[in-house]
């Protein structure tokens, strides 16, 4: 299909959904949804007007100006220390810890190594540098298109554009399958992307196991760690945050939470990304090498809310451009979701069931109704 059918039709999509924002300026519209890439490769020096957030949801200060108090140390959990059997019920301790109070944390000593991960974020990184019209070919409005290039969160959504351009390669198992619908270009992203997606799914399942060990459940009852071992879902997202001409008036990435079990983030260098702890945005230090994890919606309902799926976002920078690969585990996109029978058995003096069940149909109503903002999904789901 034509590059200009389908940006038309993304822009079709924006002007039927944006009617609340009233007059649009067509020219800029099309403009803004080649992505951010292209405005900032374009040598912009203010911000368009549809990237500007209004007083109340701007970054407020900006990253790396923060004062010392607003960063955090996540825990870390060592993987390499998790199967060493002495240090095992220590290593679950911090798990549980981190998954309750924070819903996050750093993954060390994962076994991916140093070149796959400069690897991952290298053809990232080259993907974004490939001339627009390349990158346009995997323009699509299907949210369930295997590979999709966009821009902004939720682009046929967001009155407020984010200064985020993304690939999302779907890694559906069997993943062979998939990856001859990932771009041919640049030429290593098919071999490099699919081992990545191997390597980082391996390190999902030691981890999503520990971490319902550290809840004393095998997860085994209703079958749930036999399909998140097994088939699941999987989908990975290249971030791309060009440096970004006025920073504290916009966002990579709007608050949101997760939708799978785990996330697993690879990011590079440069700061950006900010959990919700207490009321307070904090901005996560990055760790070279290691991941880090969090807690998605399905895990918190799954959990039957011990382990918090948390609010977090991505502040831009005016100076440094920053690349993230997000890989979301969960289960089967057909497969209902709901707390673990082993922790709301009466029987065995279970605790009350938090939440109600919910499955991915439900979820993309949900998202295409709710504007993108995803805690309002799980709060919909509660049942106190
Ligand atoms: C996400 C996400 C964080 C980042 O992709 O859902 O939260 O640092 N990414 O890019
Ligand atoms: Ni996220």
């Amino acid at each position: 299909m034509a590059i200009v059918g389908l940006a038309n039709t993304a822009s079709d999509l924006l002007r039927q959904h944006g009617k609340s924002r009233g007059a649009i300026d067509d020219d800029e519209d099309d403009y803004c949804l080649k992505g951010v890439r292209h405005l900032s490769d374009a040598g912009i020096t203010r911000l368009p007007g549809r990237y500007v957030l209004p007083a109340c949801d701007r970054p407020g200060r900006s990253v790396g100006a923060a004062p010392a108090s607003a960063r955090v140390k996540l825990p870390v959990v060592d993987l390499a220390r998790l199967r060493v059997p002495s240090e095992r019920d220590g290593v679950l301790r911090t798990l549980y810890t981190a998954c309750r109070d924070y819903g996050f944390f750093h993954l060390v000593n994962h076994g991916v190594g140093a070149e796959s991960v400069a690897a991952m974020l290298g053809v990232g990184a080259r993907f974004f540098e490939l001339p627009f019209p390349e990158r346009a070919r995997y323009m699509s409005p299907d949210v369930r298109a295997p590979v999709r290039y966009g821009t902004s969160f939720n682009q046929a959504n967001d009155a407020v554009l984010c200064w985020r351009d993304f690939l999302k390669l779907s890694c559906a198992p069997p993943l062979g399958d998939v990856v001859p619908s990932w771009p041919d270009s640049p030429a290593d992203l098919r071999d490099v992307a699919a081992a990545y997606a191997e390597a980082s799914r391996r390190v999902f399942v030691e981890v999503v196991g520990a971490a319902m060990e550290a809840m004393g459940i095998s997860g085994a009852e209703d079958g749930v760690m036999e399909e998140l071992t097994s088939a699941g879902s999987q989908m990975m997202t290249v971030n791309c945050y060009p440096a970004c001409p006025q920073p504290d008036l916009t966002l990579g990435m709007p608050p949101h939470s997760d939708y799978g079990f785990l996330t697993l983030v690879l990011q590079d260098e440069v700061e950006g990304l900010q959990v919700m702890h207490d009321g307070e945005w904090l901005t996560v230090d990055p760790v070279p090498g290691s991941f880090v994890v969090n807690v998605g919606d399905h895990f918190e309902i799954y959990s039957n809310g011990r382990y918090k799926s948390v609010l977090h976002r991505v502040c831009v920078n005016s100076t440094r451009p920053r690349i993230s690969v997000a890989s979301f585990h969960s289960v089967g996109a057909q497969r209902v979701v709901g707390p673990a029978p082993e922790l709301i058995d009466e029987k065995r003096g279970g605790e009350p069931r938090r939440y109600m069940d919910t499955d991915f149909t439900t979820f993309l109503a949900y998202l295409a109704s709710a504007e993108g903002k995803h805690k309002n999904f799980l709060q919909s789901r509660r049942l106190d």
